[in-house]
């Protein structure tokens, strides 16, 4: 049995990356335009069951999970952390060498990525990454998608997040050495990327990334904005000097009006309106905020079919 893991970017070859994008066009133009097509791939997760395992609160990622698995013929079984032994009389390893009894597919959302990757070892099914304190693959395929959906290949574009370095910035920039794509961090010294993040772009040796403290210069001749909430669900509230100083990175009309007139603007959701976005983004028409939940659904049906060597 196959068993593709898909725990971070940086650690899955570009040419499968490029594959389950290319399988997730493929499913998603049959799933709303090809009955006949859809046919095929409504079957495909027959006599398989997913496993949701999340510690954290979730909206997207779990629906689209759920509705991926399910439109795909396949069945979802949501484990409630405080309804098993992990961590309260069995280990970690225990608990994942049960699941590889009973389940085919995995998808955790936990805090701690050590965690996550001690599940992968123990397992002997796939694991998929549903988001840790450090990284979201999930959410930037998604958002790739869905910029080439709109705009052709991300390959050479210039992409910039404003505002703290944080798990799905982490994502992107895992993404970007992959696929090859500019990314640009303009934000407040305190929030910028971490020896981490730095060592990895250090190792890639490539110049891929470019800390700008002026999101103004920053956005300038920008393809996609992108940003997220200031506080994280793993992080401590901010004082008010640091919102002070992130105030300047907030999204607003006005900063998009220095990126170029095509920009599309991204945000995986939920938002802070009013903090690290201003409210009228979500009415503009550079705003893609809706299409990248949706294709959240139509990427991880192609993520689980990967995982399952299904292509
Ligand atoms: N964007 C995202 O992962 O949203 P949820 O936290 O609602 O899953
Ligand atoms: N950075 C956010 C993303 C939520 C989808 C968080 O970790 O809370």
């Amino acid at each position: 049995m196959i068993v593709n893991n898909f725990l971070n970017l940086n650690e899955i070859a570009p040419k499968n990356l490029e594959a389950i994008l290319e399988d997730a066009s493929k499913v998603k133009t049959a799933a709303l335009k090809d009955f006949v097509l859809n046919e095929h791939y409504s079957s495909c997760l027959n006599n398989t069951i997913t496993g949701l395992l999340f510690e954290k609160l979730s909206t997207r990622t779990r629906l689209s999970f759920e509705a991926a698995v399910l439109k795909l013929g396949g069945q979802v079984t949501n484990i409630r952390k405080d309804e098993i032994h992990l961590g309260q009389g069995e280990t970690l390893q225990d608990t994942s060498a049960m699941f590889s009894l009973f389940l085919d597919v995995l998808v955790l959302r936990l805090y701690e990525e050590e965690k996550l990757y001690e599940f992968a070892r123990n397992s002997k099914i796939p694991i998929i990454n549903g988001l840790t304190n450090e990284s979201h693959p999930c959410q930037v395929l998604a958002d790739i998608f869905t910029f080439q959906e709109f705009r052709g290949s991300i390959s050479g574009k210039k992409v910039v997040w404003l505002g703290v370095a944080n798990n799905v910035f982490q994502s992107f920039l895992h993404a970007a050495v992959a696929l090859k794509f500019q990314i640009v961090f303009s934000g407040p010294s305190k929030f910028q990327p971490g020896e981490k993040m730095l060592e990895f772009i250090q190792n890639d040796n490539s110049d891929i990334l470019t800390i700008e403290p002026n999101p103004v210069v920053a956005v300038d001749s920008a393809d996609l904005v992108v940003t997220d909430k200031w506080v994280s669900m793993h992080d401590n509230q901010l004082p008010k000097s640091d919102i002070d100083d992130l105030a300047s990175y907030r999204v607003t009309k006005k900063l998009l009006g220095f990126a170029r007139t095509d920009v599309l603007f991204m945000h995986c959701l939920p938002a802070d309106k009013g903090q690290e976005v201003s409210q009228d983004i979500f009415e503009d028409n550079r705003c893609v905020t809706l299409q990248e939940a949706e294709n959240r659904m139509h990427v991880q049906k192609s993520i689980l079919r990967w995982c399952l060597g299904l292509y």
